[in-house]
């Protein structure tokens, strides 16, 4: 694991990551925390998941960062699908692997790794769904290019991600949490279509509600 990863892995897997998490598992305070935090709609932020419960049997499906299993929830029991569960902090891993269990979910694989090197073949996953993780990578570009290579041709990536640009209020917010290490370098919503576009995908769509937008793109 890159040393560079190591501050902010220790960070969410403390209190930070657990009192995160147990915020997105209730949309009441998410949505209470989104409008406070970010001035978005949080619906912005889970909408993207519902691409998991619509995967049919047989898919393959990448969610990275996992986190704490906020998007497995979103994966139904009687779903045959390959689920790779990413993130490279061990305690997020476990959450996530917790999730699961309380819901009896078997068929998920928990693969800790940095999302820019994923350890994954090319052109193997029908859907990445990537949540709140492109403002919290090192790397966001090679991120998106790393999930770019694992997807299959017409494979899709939804997600969501807290941009730069959009107030002075949010940019100090985070300028303030990457301090911290809980945030990567981030990015404006046009860095966000670059990172894309540079990555090979295509079909673009974005929807932006405060500092959060959504986005999907398709191989
Ligand atoms: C804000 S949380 C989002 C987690 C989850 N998708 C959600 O929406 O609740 C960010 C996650 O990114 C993970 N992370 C940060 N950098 C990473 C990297 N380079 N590779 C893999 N995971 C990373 C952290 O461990 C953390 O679990």
């Amino acid at each position: 694991m890159p040393s560079s990863l190591g501050r902010s892995q220790a960070l969410y897997d403390s209190l930070t990551g657990a009192a995160y998490d147990y915020a997105v598992e209730r949309p009441a305070l998410a949505r209470v925390a989104g409008r406070l935090l970010w001035s978005a709609d949080i619906a912005v932020f889970y909408r993207p998941m519902d691409a998991i419960a619509e995967a049919p049997d047989g898919a393959v499906i990448l969610d990275v960062p996992c986190g704490g299993g906020v998007a497995l929830r979103r994966l139904g029991r009687g779903q045959r699908v390959r689920y790779l569960a990413v993130d490279y902090s061990p305690g997020m891993l476990e959450r996530t692997r917790r999730v699961a269990s309380e819901l009896g979910l078997t068929g998920v694989e928990y693969v800790q790794a940095d999302v820019g090197a994923l350890p994954f073949d090319d052109a193997s996953v029908d859907l990445c769904v990537s949540s709140a993780g492109l403002h919290c990578f090192p790397d966001p570009a090679r991120a998106v290019a790393e999930i770019a290579r694992c997807l299959r041709p017409g494979g899709r990536l939804v997600g969501s991600m807290a941009v730069c640009g959009t107030s002075a209020r949010h940019d100090a917010q985070m300028a303030l949490f990457r301090r911290t290490g809980a945030l990567g370098p981030g990015g404006t919503q046009s860095d966000l279509e670059a990172w894309v576009r540079g990555a090979g995908l295509s079909d673009l769509q974005t929807e932006r509600s405060g500092a959060l937008v959504r986005f999907e793109a398709r191989k």
